[in-house]
């Protein structure tokens, strides 16, 4: 066992009873301990109910009035912190800009006002498609200040991917650039949202920050540059109040079925759930550096590349590009360079970097860290130790951080801020205050120590989501129909003897490439939208970097033939439905799929083929076919031709 991250390990047990008493005392009153925190942001409104509980649908803060932008910016604007950096940011390409707080400030006044003389107005949406450069948090506090729920896509995601984003929420704007730096290479961000907005008449204007400076398309009349509207705009606007429960944004994410979720989240519950585990968890001062890796386009970079560190007036970094690009040392280099304390990252990202040796990290000043994070998935204990000694240099807490696009915030963290516990590789440890979490068998039933189940959530949380957008219906089936009462976010879990939280991965049919999470489903949709492909099932298979890969097992239709060619052509067709972060690792062709009677896939057998490991006793599988069944199928699979 690890030692507790600079704790003396005889204080440790000492640390978590204390730890475990102020979190349970949070949930004595939780509506008094909540209402304490929202107090520290700024309100035109004040609430007149903290909670208002109507399950499995949650209104915080209900009656009170408040902006997004006002809290994040405006804020600081009256304060020393204006000179303050907000963001220091460095380009793929070695470009570097510092924006304090009082520029930021301009620009996101320029941009509502840009927005304002669109003639958009509270509660019409904006869809962004953006690289990671300033002009993207720019943007989303833009629309947050004239109260408009924006949707960020990652620029990850296909035209057809994106379409279908622009069309659920109907965005009436399209905010992009002309490209970014991917690996010495330009992105073409502009041309994706050409071909997304061609099928999306909801989309009246597109605004192209210039990034990269080739040419690109532009339509005369809905194609704007950034630069020439900032020029024209206004340098203030006045922040919009909204209620408490107006739509702050909407990310999609996958579920179980082919269509993305569009988890919607709250403006004031949201905010302040970000504000406090801000707080708690990274423990940052006014002198800290804080990075946080994640790309804004997944709520990791909402939380905490934007919205948290914001309201507590931090100094981030966000890198633009790859993190071994031109070479392995990037975020080393990075780190030394900025005297980053606080590093905030994924599994996928620590192992991958590990992969190239501890001499790099040794060839870099790393002295500047105080606090590490971990985030997106479990963390294997190799890749923790590495993180925790090659890293940290044995100093430096690792918070392992679980939490969803749909909790807002994190939920089971270590917190230095108010005390840190002996840390456990590969634990995420306990609860956060005010977090009410458990772990239940399959009837809801709290399990003892060492028995693995379900993890719930048993209360409402403020960042909690406040629904699936224009699908409550969905909302209530996936995350409230499992356990009546109890929120079910999709994951295995155990406690040890000592009650820490051990978070075993998705109980559902969710994987988690690099940290990105995909839904089995979604691609097999978009392989069985091939005119070659019959049927499909998609499973996850163990990855030593990415965590899981994705494997594909196809019938074809009668006139197709398995091919090198057609595997690829199919993997290039994912990447055309969804993204190049859903592209099959392998593709087999198998003559059958096993099912069962009543025509569903067998989706532990096909996980058990993809993984290549045992498939377990067959006479507990609770599919309705027989044994001998299963087992036809299983050959069937095994002797499918893969293809690379
Ligand atoms: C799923 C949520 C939350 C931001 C990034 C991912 C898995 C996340 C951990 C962790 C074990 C984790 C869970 C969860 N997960 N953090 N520290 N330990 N598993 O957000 O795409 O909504 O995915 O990521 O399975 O349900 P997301």
């Amino acid at each position: 066992m690890s030692d507790a991250g600079g704790l003396p390990l005889e204080k440790a047990s000492q640390h978590r009873e204390q730890y475990l008493s102020l979190q349970r005392d949070s949930l004595r009153d939780p509506e008094s301990f909540w209402a304490k925190i929202a107090s520290q942001l700024v309100w035109h409104e004040k609430w007149n109910k903290v909670l208002l509980w109507d399950p499995p649908f949650a209104q915080w803060f209900v009656g009170g009035t408040l902006n997004a932008s006002e809290n994040a910016v405006d804020k600081h604007v009256k304060s020393w912190r204006k000179n303050k950096a907000a963001y220091l940011w460095e380009g793929e390409n070695g470009e570097r800009r510092t924006i304090t707080y009082g520029e930021f400030h301009r620009e996101v006044n320029r941009l509502a006002s840009v927005f304002q003389n669109f003639g958009l107005r509270k509660g019409d949406t904006v869809a962004m498609y953006m690289p990671l450069v300033p002009e993207f948090p720019i943007a989303m506090l833009a629309c947050a200040r004239l109260g408009l729920p924006f949707t960020v896509v990652f620029s990850g995601f296909s035209a057809t991917a994106l379409a279908e984003r622009i069309q659920d929420c109907q965005a009436k704007i399209v905010v992009t650039a002309d490209g970014g730096y991917r690996r010495g290479k330009i992105l073409e961000l502009k041309t994706v949202v050409d071909d997304a907005v061609k099928e999306s008449p909801s989309v009246k204007h597109v605004v192209v920050f210039r990034r990269t400076g080739h040419v690109v398309p532009m339509i005369e009349g809905r194609d704007h540059w950034w630069h020439e509207l900032m020029a024209k705009a206004s340098s203030y606007v006045a922040p919009v109040p909204v209620e408490s429960t107006h739509l702050l944004y909407i990310l999609y994410t996958s579920g179980t079925t082919g269509k993305p979720k569009g988890v919607a989240h709250s403006t004031g519950g949201y905010l302040v759930f970000a504000y406090a585990t801000q707080e708690w968890v990274f423990d940052a001062k006014d002198d800290d550096v804080y990075w946080c890796t994640a790309d804004i386009g997944w709520v990791t970079g909402h939380t905490y590349v934007v919205f948290a560190p914001l309201m507590h007036g931090l100094t981030s970094v966000i890198y633009e590009g790859a993190l071994d690009y031109p070479r392995p040392d990037r975020w080393w280099e990075i780190v030394e360079r900025y005297r980053v304390s606080i590093l905030y990252t994924a599994p996928t990202a620590i192992r991958s970097l590990m992969r190239y040796g501890d001499d790099l990290p040794k060839q870099h000043h790393l002295d500047s860290l105080r606090i590490l994070g971990s985030v997106g998935e479990p963390i294997n204990p190799a890749a923790w130790q590495w993180y925790f000694d090659v890293i940290g240099h044995g100093r430096c807490p690792i918070v392992d951080t679980w939490w969803q696009t749909e909790t807002g915030g994190i939920m089971i963290s270590p917190s230095p801020r108010l005390g840190l516990v002996q840390l456990k590789a590969g634990s995420a440890t306990f609860p956060l205050p005010g977090v009410e979490a458990d772990v239940v068998d399959e009837k809801g039933n709290s399990l003892p120590p060492s028995e693995k189940g379900f993890l719930v959530i048993k209360r409402p949380w403020p960042g909690m989501f406040m629904t699936l957008y224009n699908d409550p219906e969905r909302y209530r089936q996936v995350y409230w129909t499992r356990f009546p009462a109890l929120y079910y976010p999709g994951d295995y879990a155990m406690r040890d003897a000592e009650g820490y939280f051990w978070l075993l991965g998705r109980a559902d049919e969710v994987i988690k490439v690099a940290g990105h999470r995909l839904g089995t489903k979604e691609v097999e949709d978009a392989l069985v939208s091939h005119p070659s492909v019959a049927e499909a099932a998609v499973a996850g298979k163990p990855d030593p970097i990415k965590g899981e890969t994705i494997v594909a097992f196809v019938m074809l239709r009668k006139m197709a033939i398995p091919s090198n060619q057609l595997s690829e052509e199919l993997k290039q067709h994912v990447r055309k439905m969804i993204g190049p972060i859903a592209i099959p690792e392998s593709i087999y062709f198998a003559r059958a799929l096993p099912k069962t009677r009543s025509g569903k896939i067998m989706r532990r057998v096909i996980k058990a083929v993809a993984a290549g490991g045992q498939i377990g006793d067959l006479s507990t599988l609770e599919d309705d076919a027989s044994v001998d069944e299963v087992r036809q199928a299983i050959e069937g699979l095994q002797t499918a031709e893969k293809t690379t």
